[in-house]
């Protein structure tokens, strides 16, 4: 068979329009918007009604806020501002590219796609941006799209990218500012967090690997080996990091906002290039929460969750950005190099999945059925204990997210003021991470494992999944 047979095959639509608009190529790294259909004809009826939901919510930004960075979806306009300064630089197209891809919905792909092409310019924004949030979603968007579909323009928009974010390392610390105008070049933000500069390793990793470009990889490694170096009270990493003095700049310790995603990272890095340091400092970093009493067990209905730390004192809180938590002690269960008997294979199995339960019960006790940003554990928290398996949680997550979240029929998805009413009050924002990872959570939770096979992806903070050093032919 020819290469365009091949490709014929695969990928009608691309392939069809190839000469008009992209230049792709079949390679198996491509093979992974194959397949994915679950054998019970049930499981695949979900399926198709998150991909249903995707399109919903792609067609209404395309209809009232294309180019613009988010839908306003009760208003009816879009939305600029925010993480992305203002700036109009199309996040939803980027962050929602992969997705588009992996479900199969070719003819929007290549309409975001050809936006990219006609519009992005990331050096004409002069305004300052957070560098973790272009990391995640602007970087990781294209990074992840370019190891798809071998598309050089993403190469290219991944690699300008990149050089922007750069003088943001400029400190004496080598710790990165949170925040850069890329015109100018002038960082801001000398106060940042774990998750700010902790979240930027397996982007900047590949994209090095992908320019032949060390640049990207050393920076990363700088921070990596500083927060090695320095001291960290009982083996806790401090929320808060001072990029002039290189120090700790407070005592907050916790695994939810502001610090999530470093700890996501460490374990994440060392699948990606079985980088050993990294490894070592996610098990010590995992210990120490243990041995300081952070993982705890509630005392009414025996709920497990991950306290904070201020000063001496243990905060009983939990919050839904923490969740990720349960999905990474699972991970780190399962892929631990050690014997069972030396690692901590089984502690961290029950850690996972008991608060992988906790978030489940945020999410059913409230009118809602979807989850809090915030939940607390007082003496009056009772259990509503529920025997559904995990693609029960799922398709119930997203049955609620239908009836409370959509602002109309065929119409686009919005946040919510109050989960615990009956009748939450929407708050307008369609938020480009729906389409990255909630969206695309929810289809790979009712597609088979081998639609994006773990072995071969490994997924940055955004759910953008990057290729695995050694086992994916596009690292
Ligand atoms: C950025 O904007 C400022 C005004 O806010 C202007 O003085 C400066 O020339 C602009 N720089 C570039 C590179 O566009
Ligand atoms: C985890 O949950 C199981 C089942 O409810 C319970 O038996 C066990 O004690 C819990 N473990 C921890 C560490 O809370």
């Amino acid at each position: 068979m020819d290469t365009k047979t091949i490709c014929f095959l695969l990928f009608s639509f691309i392939c069809l329009n190839e000469a008009r608009v992209i230049s792709i190529s079949p390679q198996p790294g491509l093979l992974v918007t194959q397949g994915g259909e679950d054998p019970d004809p049930e499981v695949n009826q979900k399926r198709e009604f998150v991909k249903q939901m995707m399109k919903d919510a792609w067609d209404d930004y395309v209809r009232y806020a294309w180019g613009e960075n988010e839908l306003k979806p009760i208003s009816q306009t879009g939305q600029d501002g925010g993480i992305y300064g203002d700036s109009k630089i199309g996040a939803t197209i980027i962050d929602s590219l992969d997705t588009l891809f992996i479900m199969g919905f070719y003819e929007e792909y290549i309409k975001g796609r050809n936006w990219v092409a006609e519009n992005f310019d990331f050096k004409t924004v002069n305004t300052s941006v957070s560098v973790f949030e272009t990391n995640i979603r602007i970087l990781g968007g294209f990074l992840t799209a370019y190891a798809l579909t071998r598309d050089d323009l993403y190469l290219d928009q991944a690699n300008a990218v990149g050089q922007l974010l750069l003088p943001a390392f400029d400190t004496p610390s080598g710790f990165p500012y949170n925040r850069i105008n890329p015109a100018t070049g002038v960082g801001s933000g000398s106060s940042t967090s774990m998750a700010d500069l902790g979240t930027l390793h397996l982007e900047f990793e590949y994209l090095s690997e992908i320019t032949a470009n060390p640049i990207y990889v050393d920076k990363v490694n700088k921070i990596r080996q500083n927060l090695w170096d320095l001291e960290k009270p009982n083996g806790l990493y401090p929320n808060t990091v001072n990029v002039q003095t290189g120090r700790f700049s407070d005592s907050h310790v916790s695994m939810g906002g502001g610090a999530d995603s470093f700890y996501e990272y460490l374990l994440k890095s060392w699948i990606q290039t079985q980088d050993q340091q990294a490894r070592q400092m996610y098990d010590e970093a995992m210990d120490a929460f243990v041995a300081n009493d952070l993982v705890r067990v509630s005392k009414q209905s025996h709920l497990l969750y991950i306290g904070e730390l201020s000063g001496a004192r243990i905060d009983d809180v939990g919050s839904h950005l923490e969740c990720f938590a349960g999905g990474m002690f699972a991970l780190g269960s399962v892929t631990d190099p050690k014997s069972p008997a030396d690692g901590n294979r089984d502690r961290d199995m029950e850690i996972g999945q008991n608060f992988t339960n906790t978030c489940h019960e945020s999410y059913i006790r409230s009118d809602s059925h979807i989850g809090p940003e915030v939940f607390r554990f007082t003496d009056t928290a009772e259990a509503v204990a529920v025997n559904d398996n995990e693609k029960d949680w799922a398709w119930d997550a997203a049955q609620s997210i239908e009836k409370y979240s959509k602002a109309g029929p065929g119409r686009g998805y919005s946040g919510l003021r109050n989960v615990y009413s009956s009748a939450p009050v929407q708050d307008d924002v369609q938020q480009t991470f729906f389409l990255a990872e909630t969206l695309k959570y929810l289809y790979l939770v009712f597609s088979t494992d081998d639609l994006i096979d773990l072995d071969k992806w490994v997924f940055n903070t955004e759910c953008h999944p990057l290729p695995v050093k050694g086992k994916n032919p596009m690292f």
